[in-house]
């Protein structure tokens, strides 16, 4: 909807949304009764470019009967990547490790040790699309066992020899705890003082969901006071992250831009996505991918 990099205000967007039929927008675009005012009555369709849908006012929305179309599946695979990446990159401290090269710095046998997977218990909290992906990607590393929390038990579980375990014990028995559960009031700030205080203190958290699943304040104590290990945050709260948000003062935490989905062929097939999302809204005719609220 808009770019956040240009120099158009907020009102000036507001005004250029008058009377149109259909919106495209991105995750940053947050779409309230402000935006659906200022679009109007004609307004038929929202599509984001995103399979999150936090962003969007859904009661609002759906008690305007517009329509929403998103991007699930298409950003699967790139998202479980960098899960993966990030999971190791913590683990194994190498945003720290490139910066020792730089200062020319070196230790004893022990400098710079971290945490392998090989024989190692992982938890997913939210074994949906994207955790599934990152389970599956896992097994070959030799990780012993896959824990997995949410809702409801998962039948393609088996496949990945997957537990399903209430978060408490996901949180206790695991060397690395990945976050892929949607934002919701349940999950909102679910990972707190209580979650960390459970968690190993060797263990290593890692959110590619979204930044308000974590409490930030508390993470920070955790990692500080060495309640756990490392963190990995792709998801932060707020985006663009603060460049003096005292998590970035630590060592023992990676901080990634929001780049779950950013390879350029999956951003290429999300962007076509949503415009045929668009193009089936405003002509009434069925969307690819069409959210069901
Ligand atoms: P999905 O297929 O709907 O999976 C979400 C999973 O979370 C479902 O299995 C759901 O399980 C589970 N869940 C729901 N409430 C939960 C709770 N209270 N505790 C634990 N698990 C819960 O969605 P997806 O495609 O995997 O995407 C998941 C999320 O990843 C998105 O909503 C978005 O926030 C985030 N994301 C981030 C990036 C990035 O760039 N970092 C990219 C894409 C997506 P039930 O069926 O049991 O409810
Ligand atoms: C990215 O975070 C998405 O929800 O697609």
């Amino acid at each position: 909807m808009w770019d956040s990099d240009s120099n158009v205000t907020k009102a000036e967007l507001l005004k250029g949304l008058d009377g149109v039929d259909g919106i495209i927008c991105l995750l940053g675009d947050k779409i309230d009764p402000a935006v659906l005012d200022a679009a109007g009555p004609n307004l038929k369709v929202i599509s984001t470019m995103s399979v999150g849908v936090d962003h969007l006012d859904l009661v609002e929305i759906k008690k305007r009967g517009i329509r929403v179309g998103h991007t699930p599946d298409v950003l699967t695979g790139a998202t479980a990547e960098l899960a993966i990446a990030l999971l190791l990159a913590a683990a194994r401290r190498i945003p720290e490790g490139v910066e020792m090269v730089k200062r020319g710095e070196r230790g004893g046998v022990l400098w710079m040790c971290g945490y392998g997977l090989s024989d190692s218990t992982v938890g997913i909290v939210g074994l949906g699309r994207i955790g599934f992906a990152i389970a599956q990607r896992l097994v070959p590393f030799g990780v012993k066992r896959l824990l997995y929390s949410g809702r409801t038990a998962k039948p393609q579980a088996a496949e990945v020899n997957g537990e399903f375990v209430p978060l408490d014990t996901l949180a206790s028995e695991s060397d690395f705890v990945v976050v892929t559960c949607p934002l919701t009031p349940e999950t909102r700030g679910m990972c707190d003082e209580a979650f960390f205080s459970k968690m190993k203190p060797t263990a290593v958290f890692v959110n590619v969901s979204r930044g308000a699943v974590v409490n930030q304040e508390d993470l920070y104590e955790a990692l500080s006071g060495g309640e756990i290990a490392a963190a990995g945050l792709d998801v932060t709260t707020p985006e663009p992250f603060p460049t003096n948000h005292p998590l970035l003062s630590l060592t023992n935490c990676v901080v990634l831009p929001h780049i779950g989905s950013a390879t350029y062929s999956t951003r290429g097939t999300m962007a076509a996505l949503a415009a045929q999302n668009l193009l089936g809204g405003l002509q009434g005719a069925d969307m690819p991918c069409e959210l069901a609220f």
